[in-house]
């Protein structure tokens, strides 16, 4: 069976993330989490004050971003991808509200994505590659052999946020996540640079109505297909 890259794109919290991990280890692929690059950067900014209100230091960030290290492990014990920035672990502290609400508006900023996609095709030399993001199949990799755009209902995306972060004991009311998650929706699909939009060749995936076992064998299929072998 033949090396190939798989692109996975979609809104926020639409599970697609959930899919492309599991998918990368039942086929010994690497997986790689895109948004976790950009929420990493944005926890840089918070960490050393570069954000006035909404407003980031873009002269600040351009002078740090070469010398931000970002980087996944794999957890010994859950054989879970994990994300360090500069060598500390920070797989948790990247999914706090504080992050998310602040995320895409570094995931703006031209220059992030510059060096954020630069990264990521390095990452993906050698195939043998499941990535998730907004624009993997757009503008990371469009020539990838399989690329999957994943969407759900802004609704049932921001209940499946809430459930976890309620599991992780964070504080945040069921609307004010919803607020977040179309707010969200708004800056990712009308940014100038690399807007959410789903690739020509790209088969789409409303999952709002399917269990993640059912996400899980679609998926399988489309990959079996798509590597040639059936
Ligand atoms: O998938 P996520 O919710 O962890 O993504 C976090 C943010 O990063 C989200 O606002 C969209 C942005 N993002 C992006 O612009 N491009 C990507 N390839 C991945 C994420």
């Amino acid at each position: 069976m033949k090396k190939i890259t798989i692109a996975i794109d979609g809104f926020s919290s639409c599970g697609k993330s959930t899919m492309a991990k599991d998918l990368a280890r039942e086929i010994g692929y690497i997986y790689i989490d895109s948004g976790a690059m950009y929420r990493a950067v944005t926890l840089y900014c918070l960490r050393h004050g570069l954000f006035h209100g909404d407003e980031v230091d873009t002269d600040r960030l351009k002078t740090a971003l070469p010398h931000i290290d970002i980087a996944f492990k794999l957890n010994p014990e859950t054989g879970k991808p994990q994300t360090y920035l500069d060598g500390a672990l920070v797989e948790d502290d990247i999914r706090t509200l504080a992050v998310s609400s602040k995320v895409s508006i570094v995931a703006a900023l031209g220059f992030v994505r510059e060096a954020m996609v630069s990264l990521q095709q390095q990452m993906g030399r050698e195939k043998g590659i499941v990535m998730d993001g907004r624009d993997i199949g757009t503008t990371v990799f469009p020539d990838a052999e399989l690329k999957i755009f994943v969407t759900a209902s802004p609704e049932i995306r921001a209940q499946r946020r809430y459930d976890e972060l309620q599991a992780k004991g964070e504080k945040g009311s069921y609307e004010e996540i919803l607020e977040n998650v179309k707010e969200r929706d708004r800056i990712d699909t009308s940014r100038a640079v690399s807007p959410l939009r789903k690739a020509d060749d790209a088969i789409e995936l409303d999952n709002s109505h399917m269990t993640i076992s059912e996400q899980k064998e679609w998926l399988a299929a489309r990959f079996r297909k798509a590597a040639g072998a059936e």
